[in-house]
């Protein structure tokens, strides 16, 4: 094959927001938004690549990666460097980057690139990896050429996502369960903020070291815990004067954050959505107040939903900062909100948002083209 088109989806998290790196139990799915990665291998001495979405295209000597000033070449940078020190053999290849996938809006875009090109190439070069190990690239790309000290979460789920389920991810074991996902007469509507976020430049790496700080404290007169999700709520709370308050803070949000998740695995189980909602909305306020991760617009679309008897969760998703509300709303009731809600969003930020209805689907695929 020397031509192929890897579908490589997004994803969406349930519960169990900033957990995935203190070692927390997550619940995400891959959805039907994609990214379209179009690959050929071609005779020529340089590589090219080319994003319809940011409509730039840019040309790579295999023989001499080096980092760039525009962000999302990193990413494809990233993962070329890393695969060639992994003695990959990468013959020159033309690539297009095109799809639905919303890019900055809290769905995992950039791993959904980064997984996707790995897939790719590997595919086409006939190299075969292991999903784990191909997860592991996917991550030394993230945290060692982009700098986002992120968990496994959206690398797994974009890989392993399966039609019409979430994922019950043990981000410590990599031990998953999949739980039916058929939420009928709910469905999941995104609504982006249009703020756009930037993992690297927010303040991610800093709650993920904020984190490891409470842990540390915790662990201070015996080494007991490994994870911060392991440590009970009650000994944080003894610990409370012994640790800086915003750390507290998001320790607490951790714990809670865990628990939410155990309860929210029961409540699906039986099939109890309306509390599986209430502990969304919960998760929320806990992003907003304690982890502070959230901002005004997210806050904003969430506050909005809470009356309305017909969304019974709200909140924002992913790491924050910007992108998107994710909503379990009553398909009957979609279409008026969304115009109700961009109404008002538009008179009170004066930008648009922007809304998609998604659909829980498998993880990546390969193409062959023709
Ligand atoms: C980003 C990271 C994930 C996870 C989420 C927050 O998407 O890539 O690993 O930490 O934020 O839950």
């Amino acid at each position: 094959m020397n031509e192929l088109v890897v579908e490589s989806p997004g994803r969406i998290n349930m519960i169990g927001e900033h957990i995935d790196y203190n070692g927390g139990t997550v619940m995400p799915a891959a959805i039907d938004k994609k990214l379209l990665i179009y690959f050929k291998i071609n005779k020529s001495s340089s590589t090219s690549i080319e994003s319809i979405y940011y409509r730039d295209k840019f040309l790579v000597d295999l023989n001499n990666i080096k980092k760039s000033k525009i962000s999302w070449h990193n990413f494809i940078l990233g993962v070329l460097d890393i695969l060639l020190k992994k003695k990959i053999n990468i013959k020159n290849f033309n690539c297009v980057i095109n799809g639905d996938l919303p890019i900055g809006a809290g769905v995992s875009s950039s791993s959904a690139l980064v997984c996707g090109l790995i897939k790719g190439l590997t595919t086409i070069n006939n190299y075969k990896l292991k999903d784990g190990e191909m997860i592991d690239i996917a991550r030394e790309v993230e945290y060692n050429f982009i700098g986002v000290k992120g968990g496994i979460m959206d690398q797994f789920t974009i890989i392993n996502g399966r039609k019409n389920n979430l994922i019950l991810l043990d981000c410590k074991s990599n031990k998953h369960k999949y739980v039916n996902a058929k939420f009928d007469p709910f469905k999941i509507l995104l609504i982006n903020t249009n703020v756009k976020h930037n993992l690297q430049e927010s303040s991610y790496n800093q709650r993920v070291d904020q984190c490891n700080e409470a842990l540390q404290h915790l662990n201070k007169k015996e080494n007991k815990f490994k994870f911060l999700v392991d440590v009970p709520r009650d000994i944080l709370r003894i610990n409370k004067k012994n640790i800086d308050e915003k750390v507290f803070k998001r320790a607490l949000f951790v714990i809670e954050e865990q628990i939410r998740v155990n309860h929210a695995y029961k409540s699906l189980v039986s099939g109890d959505l309306e509390y599986f909602g209430k502990l969304i909305y919960e998760s929320h306020f806990g992003l907003k107040n304690l982890y502070e991760v959230s901002c005004k617009e997210l806050d904003f679309l969430v506050d909005f939903s809470v009356n309305k008897e017909y969304i019974i969760g709200s909140r924002m998703m992913g790491g924050g900062f910007g992108g998107c509300v994710l909503n379990i709303i009553d398909k009957n009731y979609i279409d008026d909100y969304i115009r109700e809600i961009s109404d008002v969003y538009k008179n009170t930020f004066s930008f648009d948002l922007k809304s998609d209805i998604v659909e829980i689907s498998d993880g990546i695929k390969i193409k062959k083209v023709g």
